[in-house]
């Protein structure tokens, strides 16, 4: 009899052992469910993913484009000089608005854009949007010069993945460590599946306000392509929810475009398709710039900073008009690692000399693999970069998620040579796992 109770005593401290490992484990895991994406990201009739967007000249127009639920039936934008009181708000006039509906893989919704016109450069703006109702606050901005006034700029690779949890405190210190920027350019792969409302409700919800007050420019990478009946085809979220300039290659509408801003030619162009017909757009677009500077942007790498990722065939249809036209700067990502070349000369001559630099904002990591070209390398290494443009300087410094200083240069440009470029590397060791 003793015997077995104690069997039995010992039997039941087992299972008691046993359910107290259970809860332990249970309480360190949430047992709490996901809030419904549908839910999470659902349109209503107040205004937001509210983003500023040029589809024209930046001194005197400014587009703007956000989202509601269907059961808006006017949309508008109001718009006034901004002012240090509340008066302005009184003499804003009301712009026409496009309404196009959209169906995503959470629901339907409206795409609107607002195109406003006739502004005067150099000047702060306060504008609104919503259905006459339910307004957004007041938001400003201000028009570029249309002189070549020194410009600031904000780069950023692939946000791509985990985007509202590990994206926000990168375009957040961005914003805070150069709150002057004219723009923030985005080097493509900005969410993970194209057409995953989802993820783009993150990609609006990160930046919060500064997209309503900062113009962005992106282009499209191989993440905002999916297959579509016709092959792989852009997001379809892309073109209703920005307003970017339509003067690209027949089929580029958006993806492919430039514009000039300060002195500086910004071309975004669409790596993903149709390269020979961009090469032709591009020589087209250089062969009459006025402009002192010239930056490009698109997403995948000429010179691929990461092991088996080589685009051979895009370096050799565009990299010809870049030594060309000598583009002095050229903005990619892709490779989700960092790599910043010194001045790139052409194939046939020296008298050519680009920087190109490979970045990633988001966490997901890829090793590097170190080349000659390669002057600052980082891995694991969150980056935003903010580029300041005055006369002849360019100045060039690549920011981490803490907003620590890891690359910078600046470049000279010199009357019929090519720039100088000077190296202004902090001593920062370098970051990269053991090789
Ligand atoms: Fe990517």
């Amino acid at each position: 009899m003793a015997g077995k109770s104690w069997l039995s005593r010992r039997r039941t401290l087992l299972i008691v052992f046993v359910l107290a490992l259970g809860v332990a484990y249970t309480a360190s895991r949430s047992s709490a469910p996901k809030v419904d994406p549908a839910e999470a990201h659902r349109p209503s009739r107040l205004p937001d993913r509210i983003i500023l967007t040029w589809s024209g000249d930046p001194a005197t127009t400014q587009s703007v484009t956000w989202r509601t639920s269907t059961d808006v039936t006017t949309a508008t934008a109001q718009i006034a000089e901004a002012e240090d009181g509340p008066g302005f708000a009184k003499k804003a006039r009301e712009i026409g608005v496009t309404s196009t509906p959209f169906t995503s893989d959470l629901g339907d919704a409206l795409y609107h854009t607002a195109h406003f016109t006739g502004l005067t450069p150099r000047t702060l703006y306060a504008y609104r949007v919503g259905d006459g109702t339910n307004w957004s606050e007041w938001n400003q901005f201000r028009t570029a010069s249309d002189r070549p006034d020194p410009l600031t700029f904000i780069y950023g690779g692939d946000a791509q993945n985990d985007v509202f949890s590990f994206w926000s405190r990168l375009i957040r210190t961005a914003y805070k460590t150069a709150p002057e920027t004219h723009f923030i350019l985005h080097a493509g792969d900005l969410i993970n599946r194209a057409n995953r409302d989802e993820e783009w409700g993150e990609w609006f919800r990160a930046p919060g306000w500064i997209n309503n007050s900062v113009a962005s420019l992106a282009a499209p990478g191989n993440h905002e392509y999916d297959k579509g009946p016709d092959g792989r085809e852009l997001s379809r979220h892309w073109r209703p929810q920005f307003a970017f300039p339509e003067h690209g290659p027949a089929g580029l509408e958006e993806s492919c475009y430039s514009l000039d801003i300060q002195g500086v030619r910004v071309v975004v162009m669409n790596s993903n398709e149709k390269h020979e017909e961009q090469a032709e757009w591009l020589d087209g677009v250089l062969a009459n710039n006025p402009n002192r500077w010239t930056v490009l942007s698109f997403h995948h790498p000429i010179f691929s900073a990461a092991r088996n990722r080589d685009n051979k065939k895009l370096r050799e249809t565009w990299k010809p008009v870049i030594d060309k036209y000598r583009v002095d700067l050229v903005l990619q990502g892709h490779d989700h690692t960092y790599a910043r070349s010194n001045l790139v000369t052409g194939v046939n001559t020296r008298d050519t000399g680009t920087v190109y630099v490979v970045s990633v904002m988001g966490p997901k990591m890829y090793r590097v693999e170190r080349e000659p070209w390669m002057t600052r390398i980082a891995e694991q290494t969150q980056l935003f970069q903010v580029i300041r443009v005055a006369g002849d300087s360019l100045r060039y410094e690549a920011r981490t998620a803490r907003g620590l200083l890891y690359d910078a240069f600046e470049l000279q440009k010199r009357p019929n040579r090519p720039n100088r470029l000077i190296d202004r590397v902090p001593p920062a060791p370098e970051r990269v796992q053991s090789e």
